[in-house]
């Protein structure tokens, strides 16, 4: 079974109303790529408005609890994402897991949360600098996948994003043999912690440092389905051409 190319921007803390303008041409430049899914996760209070201004559009949150509801003031609940509209929530972002002391079993949690919600999950795993130089980048992620991949889920609604925390808005990245080698890895630990089917249905994507430039090479790599991407993903200008790479694969 082939798995679409699926290119998700994350706008992180980026972007007020005058920026739904960048949002109305990507989706309006990238619509007629059959064989890529789309995706922009703009910042919570962009989420609406965003749907509002390019119907049918997949967009996304970049994070929610692992709550329905409560007293968690600050946070945004997966049903809450769903009720306006979000078809997907990223979670396990390493901005979070590092800079919020997200633990693997909390990033479970929200992602089956979202699932429950009815969205679908990019769930991110990424080593940091130091481990990538120790020859523990591999161990580290499995390790993360591990405690961070929810008991059960629809392998559609689920995909993985690796994500090196050293090549995150960096403009470094690792080769594309260390790419391929780390999403051989992940899928071969998807099928045994999930089952085949899963392993096969699956997209794994690549973020950290894509643009333009380097998207077809990092695309084509092996086991590579898609990418996420953060600065490059703000204007049409420089995310167009990245799903345009991804559809000419
Ligand atoms: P970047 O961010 O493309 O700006 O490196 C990627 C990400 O953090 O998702």
């Amino acid at each position: 079974m082939a798995r679409r190319k699926y290119v998700v921007g994350n706008w992180k803390m980026n972007g007020t109303k005058a920026a739904l303008d960048e949002a109305q041409a990507i989706f309006a430049a990238t619509k007629d790529h059959d064989a890529v899914d789309v995706a922009l996760c703009p910042p919570f209070t962009l989420i609406g408005p965003m749907i509002a201004a390019a119907p049918g559009a997949a967009v996304g949150g970049q994070d929610c609890h692992s709550a329905a509801s409560g007293a968690f003031t600050g946070s945004v609940a997966a049903p809450m994402l769903a009720d306006i509209g979000a078809s997907l929530v990223i979670v396990g972002h390493s901005e979070r897991r590092e800079g919020c002391g997200e633990s693997d079993a909390e990033v479970k949690a929200k992602a089956e949360a979202a699932l429950t919600a009815g969205l679908s999950v990019i769930l991110c795993v990424g080593e940091p600098r130091g481990v990538r130089e120790s020859g523990g980048a591999i161990d580290y992620v499995l390790a993360q996948i591990a405690g961070s991949l929810p008991a059960e889920f629809d392998p559609s609604r689920l995909a993985i994003a690796y994500e090196p925390i050293w090549a995150i808005g960096t403009g470094l990245v690792p080769t594309v043999d260390d790419v391929a080698a780390m999403h051989g890895a992940i899928r071969e630990k998807l099928g045994q912690q999930a089952g085949a089917g899963a392993a096969e249905g699956m997209r794994i994507l690549y973020g950290g440092s894509v643009n333009a430039e380097n998207a077809a090479e990092l695309l084509d790599a092996g086991d590579v389905d898609g990418a996420l991407v953060g600065g490059a993903s703000l204007t049409a200008a420089k995310f167009v051409p990245i799903v345009a790479a991804a559809a000419a694969l």
